[in-house]
């Protein structure tokens, strides 16, 4: 079965990029030229997903903003023909996939976040992208290489990548098996968030995306019922419940991640993608050339 169907969390509140994120959503803030968010709605629709729901809290209205038309600017910039590129490029925005979006009316976390989304998601199988990772590979976008594992397999698959020893402490550590035959895709059987050194079982850790399938609706509202009030329900309780039960795939996914939740992140996603930006790259090279004999 052919996945079509994505959903985008966004409804964090971004504490990590403050005072940045604080009337600007950090899923809007920009790599050169584009806010984060269209990247994911472009890889998404790279492959074939047609229809996306962004969750969304108070303040965010901004992202519907930018995939809708602009009428006065798409005017404006139609009466000069030297901006014919720029206009193309702004109307493909609003053109890119049919977006909807609903709101999560209370910050409680990515599975809560995701369980708004049930209705959407119906007894469809979904890809889901974290709105702050951004992930660049131009010729397989990531979140279809985790789609082709889901419709070979029909399980729930993560997508992991692997970190360096000293940083697995702050993700979660993977318990994997190869699969005959695979290279990327493994079967997970369990999973442990921000093991400490003892714990930890590989070096692969979840990374912003994941196909689920609709079996991990009733998962979630099962463990939302069961978690106390004031307490968080993490996705990855549910994903391990999942992999003890043999139902999760971890597919090793290729592509350069960044982080956009966090300073650095956002540094390394401007610096990487303006390196090979076609209008500013060589400038920007020769800039970083002599900027670094001053260290
Ligand atoms: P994060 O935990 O990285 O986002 O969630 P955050 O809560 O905004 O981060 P900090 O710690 O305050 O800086 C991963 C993704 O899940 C979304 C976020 O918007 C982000 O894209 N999310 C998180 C929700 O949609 N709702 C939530 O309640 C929490």
């Amino acid at each position: 079965m052919k996945i079509t169907k994505a959903i985008i969390p966004a409804a964090g509140l971004g504490t990590r990029v403050l005072p940045a994120s604080k009337s600007v959503p950090k899923e809007m803030l920009n790599i050169v030229d584009k806010p984060a968010i269209q990247y994911l709605v472009e890889e998404a629709a790279a492959a074939g997903i047609t229809d996306i729901l962004v969750i969304t809290n108070r303040g965010k209205g901004v992202i519907e903003d930018h995939f809708d038309h602009s009428f006065e600017l798409e005017k404006n910039l139609e009466g000069n023909p030297s901006k014919a590129a720029l206009l193309e490029s702004v109307k493909r925005v609003a053109d890119l996939a049919n977006i909807s979006y609903i709101r999560q009316k209370e910050t409680k976390g990515l599975a809560h976040a995701l369980y708004c989304a049930r209705a959407f998601a119906g007894n469809d199988p979904v890809a889901v992208l974290y709105g702050d990772d951004v992930v660049i590979n131009e010729k397989n976008p990531a979140i279809g290489q985790l789609c082709e594992a889901y419709e070979k397999y029909g399980k729930t698959v993560v997508g992991v990548q692997s970190v360096t020893a000293d940083k697995i402490g702050l993700y979660c550590s993977l318990g994997v098996t190869p699969i005959e035959g695979e290279s990327r895709v493994m079967n997970c059987h369990k999973i442990i968030e921000k093991p400490k050194p003892e714990e930890v079982m590989s070096l692969f850790a979840i990374l912003g995306r994941v196909v689920m399938g609709p079996e991990m609706f009733p998962l979630i509202e099962q463990g939302l019922e069961n978690t106390p009030e004031g307490k968080e329900l993490y996705l990855t309780d549910i994903f391990s419940d999942l992999g003890k039960e043999g139902r999760l795939l971890a597919y090793d996914f290729e592509g350069n991640r960044y982080d956009m939740g966090n300073k650095l992140g956002i540094m390394k996603a401007n610096c990487e993608v303006a390196l090979s930006h076609p209008e500013i790259g060589e400038d920007f090279k020769a800039y970083l050339k002599e900027l670094v004999k001053t260290f």
